[in-house]
């Protein structure tokens, strides 16, 4: 069991995403825990504000330190002690090897930023990790924050009907996914490749895979740099290479 608590200013957000499908019945299921925490709860003034103007100056607000280190200390009141991550376009990017890491844990605290960001001290003091889930700027981390969540809540065994679906995914080997088809054999006129049909596995691996190694080649060269790759591997790529 996996624990999740979300920190936002806008709880509400999660409502629709947390009650569908997959991550819905994982929670049902008791394999992960998710708790929505509103950081105005944590507020002390009697308007519940939660931002300020930016010493310095500049557009927008900042989120005030006290609110967001109240709620992270109310958390680190419980054992066990939680893994305390910032969402940020200034964080790490965010990766499917650090969601395999992440799923290891027993307790995760998302905390979700929003105006200008949050105030430099509480996150010195009170955030342990920052992460990025791309080079463009969202009006909030909660969408990350679902993105974090979703990521890391799949590796979770038992949270996918088939306990090891994800192990054929894009990036759990390094490369990009293979093609899939389904009924019917033919769509507006192009059919399910014939090895497909064929029930000979060991041809439809091969296929598979030299299929998953040709995707990657077109669309996403510089992962063939670190994924791990065999001999066979790089003889496909270079067959795939002198065909252009
Ligand atoms: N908050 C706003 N944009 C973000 C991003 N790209 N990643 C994580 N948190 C964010």
């Amino acid at each position: 069991m996996i624990r999740f608590e979300i920190l936002t200013l806008f709880p509400d957000f999660f409502k629709g995403p947390l009650s569908e499908s997959i991550l819905n019945r994982a929670c049902e299921k008791r394999l992960i825990d998710i708790r929505i925490i509103n950081i105005r709860d944590f507020t002390a003034d009697k308007h519940h504000v939660a931002d300020d103007y930016p010493y310095g100056g500049g557009a927008g607000m900042v989120m005030k330190p006290e609110p967001i280190a109240k709620a992270i200390c109310s958390l680190k009141e419980e054992s066990p002690q939680p893994r305390v991550i910032f969402l940020t376009p200034q964080g790490k990017p965010f990766t499917q090897q650090r969601a395999r890491e992440l799923a290891q844990l027993e307790r995760i605290v998302l905390l979700c930023g929003h105006y200008e960001g949050i105030d430099e001290r509480v996150r010195m003091r009170h955030v342990d990790e920052e992460i990025s889930i791309g080079d463009y700027v969202l009006t909030g981390g909660e969408a990350p924050a679902l993105i974090v969540l979703d990521a890391v809540a799949r590796m979770v065994p038992g949270v996918l009907g088939n306990e090891d679906s994800f192990r054929n995914d894009s990036f759990y080997e390094g490369i990009l996914d293979y093609p899939h088809y389904t009924r019917p054999e033919e769509f507006e006129g192009d059919r399910v490749p014939e090895t497909l049909l064929s029930g000979h596995h060991k041809k439809i691996e091969e296929w598979r895979r030299r299929e998953a190694l040709a995707r990657t080649l077109r669309v996403r060269p510089d992962l063939l740099e670190h994924a791990p790759l065999s001999e066979e591997d790089h003889r496909i790529l270079n067959e795939l290479r002198k065909l252009g």
